[in-house]
């Protein structure tokens, strides 16, 4: 692909000929402010918060979804981008409801971060207010479809990212919202959610459980299988309060499926098991673990030599570490003498 040069706010700079000018004035250094763009997507180009000014044409246009060409001269601040990014912002709040100290997203949220950077402290412009069904959900997943900006980013994920195309939107205008348009099809991935730039998408567990400037975000690796993806705790006073995703982390980037997004209640569960179980008289009662681990290694050594080393499975975990796998199967097959060893992620 031949490179192209082009001025962004006065810095020359050559670029792939393919690119946007939202991807080349990223590779200036200069900040655009985006909020329905997102990396790993397509341009939507529904929101004209990344307006930018080419020198010869009369009408701004968004830098998300437009190509760069030779020598164009791009202006990316002005007054008059100043004034079309605030009057776009203020046609989104027209539905928005203000319920920021509320809102699972407070702290987070791409809107929030814009209006205060756009000095936006009313809304001016009022529509009639619409009765709208909270149609999208699932136990785990909310809508709130007062906050949806119609931005288009889930629907977008779902399709594009997930390639599953589970919800769409229905509905025109200011009464358009997401649906789901095929139930069947949703994995609870909280693709959507992850993306949504608002918080019109929440998830139910973490609700109320803690504001993300209290809780401590730590990058960990996803115990549920060996894909490795990279998932960050959100830790409060020493409990999971939930899971969020960074784009720019491991093999996922930022894409998890439904065990890794939601299912880390079992970390702080009551029922987790923290000592050895012997079943006696048909009853499970706790033990030792000198006691426990005399019984395994007694019955193994008695099966193996009563019946053979075959007469031995073993099945391993993809809760495990690799080493811990690795030390298991050695086990298996070096002391016990059998190759019958497996592994769950390929039930
Ligand atoms: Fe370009 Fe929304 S970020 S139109």
């Amino acid at each position: 692909m031949s490179n192209v040069t082009l001025t962004i706010d006065g810095i020359e700079i050559t670029v792939s000929k393919d690119k946007t000018i939202l991807e080349a004035a990223k590779t200036a250094g200069v900040r655009i402010p985006t909020l329905c763009f997102h990396e790993r997507m397509n341009p939507i180009g529904s929101c004209r918060m990344c307006v930018v000014e080419v020198e010869g044409f009369t009408q701004p246009m968004a830098a998300c979804d437009t190509r760069v060409q030779d020598g164009i001269s791009v202006t990316t601040n002005s007054g008059q981008l100043f004034r079309i990014r605030q009057d776009s912002l203020k046609l989104i709040l027209v539905n928005h409801p203000l319920d920021c100290p509320v809102c699972d997203k407070g702290g987070e949220c791409t809107l929030q971060d814009l209006v205060f950077e756009f000095g936006i402290d009313k809304v001016e412009y009022h529509a009639p207010k619409q009765d709208r069904l909270s149609e999208y959900a699932t136990s785990l997943i909310r809508y709130w479809p007062d906050r949806c900006i119609m931005c288009l980013r889930c629907v977008t994920a779902c399709r594009e990212i997930k390639a599953i195309g589970a919800i769409d939107i229905r509905g025109d205008g200011y009464g358009s919202q997401v649906v789901s348009v095929h139930p069947d099809k949703c994995e609870s991935c909280g693709e959507c959610l992850m993306v949504c730039p608002t918080g019109a998408l929440t998830e139910n567990l973490s609700r109320y459980k803690g504001r993300p400037w209290i809780s401590e975000r730590v990058m960990t690796t996803c115990t549920y299988c060996g894909c490795g993806c990279q998932l960050e705790l959100n830790v409060l006073n020493n409990s999971v309060i939930g899971v969020t995703t960074r784009d720019d982390a491991g093999v996922n980037r930022g894409s998890l499926c439904v065990k890794g997004r939601f299912g880390y209640e079992f970390i702080g569960s009551d029922e987790r098991l923290t000592k050895p179980l012997i079943r006696k008289n048909g009853k499970f009662q706790e033990a030792g673990w000198d006691e426990a681990l005399a019984l395994v290694a007694g019955q193994l050594s008695k099966i193996k030599k009563e019946s053979g080393p075959d007469a031995i499975a073993a099945l391993s975990s993809a809760r495990c570490t690799n080493e811990e796998n690795y030390l298991f199967q050695k086990f298996i097959r070096a002391v016990i003498g059998t190759n019958n060893v497996d592994h769950c992620a390929r039930l």
